[in-house]
């Protein structure tokens, strides 16, 4: 009897002064910034089976575009005593205040697909970013377009020898709207190739906006004035690719053709890939982003080494997961 007892508070003992928890007993608080958004919903399918693997229990919930809505989820997830938090935020530019609460109630917060600052990261020695540098995502999309151009005399429908392209913006603020926007035209140049923005627009990342913009944009400037269409992301690449569609270009006529570019891969773009409605994508590799969330704030979570999980850490903040470019070979 008193044998058990002895054990039974040495257990009692361990348990209590282990400051490692096991993966069974973690629970992850993610909070993604709208869950109707083509490329979230894999980065969320990615960390749900992570965290399945794991044996962590994840809940996520959706900030539905709105910062005040996401805070309060934020709250919510420390009341309920979550072990770590992965924070997508809705406004990038807001994410001070998240780190602040996180610190106050000492839990690591792993943020993802939209950067806070690097000062605001350094304010929490718990505080990380996971995603993948918009600049290369910029230049493989305009090396993607430069290298069609290159190898397609007739893209050049003006025969001026200059690119005649309009640019379809994802959300204003967002790292990925601004670096894909600047260095997609960058690599165009470096290509040896004059770049002329004949129009932009803000699509917010969304197919159905940069639908109706681009119908209007192909009513004022005409089809046959148009060479490239250069999006932030593949959602409103498929938009202007309905909308060239409705003008009768993209169709499968090579005379009737537009070149037009995202990023992202997601299957939908794959397919139009592959009907040559769309000429090509750059990977963001939303597996390995979630996958490598999930194994960050398992690790921190439970007093583990972050330097095991399998991905570099940078400057002990960042893990960089690279792009990729996906053509169907019509470049060459
Ligand atoms: C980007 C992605 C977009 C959109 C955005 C959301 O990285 O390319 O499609 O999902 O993130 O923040
Ligand atoms: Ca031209």
């Amino acid at each position: 009897m008193r044998k058990i007892f002895i054990l039974s508070l040495t257990f009692l003992f361990v348990l209590t002064l282990s400051p490692f928890t096991q993966a069974d007993e973690i629970k992850i608080g993610a909070c993604i910034y709208r869950f109707n958004d083509a490329f979230m919903l894999r980065f969320r399918n990615a960390m749900s089976a992570e965290s399945e693997k794991a044996g962590a229990k994840i809940e996520i919930a959706d900030g539905q575009d709105d910062q005040t809505t996401q805070n309060d989820q934020i709250d919510a997830f420390i009341a309920d005593g979550v072990n770590v938090l992965i924070v997508n935020p809705v406004d990038r530019m807001a994410s001070q205040p998240i780190i602040d609460k996180a610190k106050a109630a000492n839990i690591p917060v792993v943020f993802i697909n939209r950067e806070p600052t690097a000062e605001m990261l350094n304010s929490y020695e718990k505080a990380y970013y996971i995603g993948a540098k918009a600049e290369e995502s910029g230049t493989q999309s305009g090396e993607l377009i430069a290298e069609y151009f290159k190898a397609h005399p007739e893209a050049d429908k003006n025969h001026d020898g200059k690119l005649q392209f309009i640019l379809l913006k994802g959300q204003n603020g967002h790292q990925d709207m601004i670096l894909r926007s600047k260095y997609s035209v960058e690599a165009i140049k470096a290509a040896g190739i004059e770049p002329v923005e004949i129009a932009s627009a803000i699509a917010n990342w969304d197919k159905l906006q940069a639908m109706n913009i681009m119908n209007a944009f192909a009513m004022a400037i005409g089809p046959e004035n148009i060479e490239a269409v250069i999006a932030n992301n593949d959602e409103m690449a498929l938009g202007a690719v309905e909308a060239l569609k409705n003008s009768d270009y993209n169709k499968g006529d090579k005379d009737f053709y537009i070149p037009v570019v995202g990023v992202d891969a997601n299957a939908s773009a794959l397919e139009a890939m592959d009907k040559g409605e769309m000429l090509g994508t750059v990977l963001n590799d939303a597996d390995n982003q979630g996958i490598a969330a999930v194994k960050l704030a398992v690790a921190l979570a439970s007093g583990g080494d972050v330097n095991a999980i399998g991905y570099d850490i940078t400057d002990s903040k960042y893990i960089w997961i690279p792009y990729q470019k996906v053509t169907r070979g019509e470049n060459k």
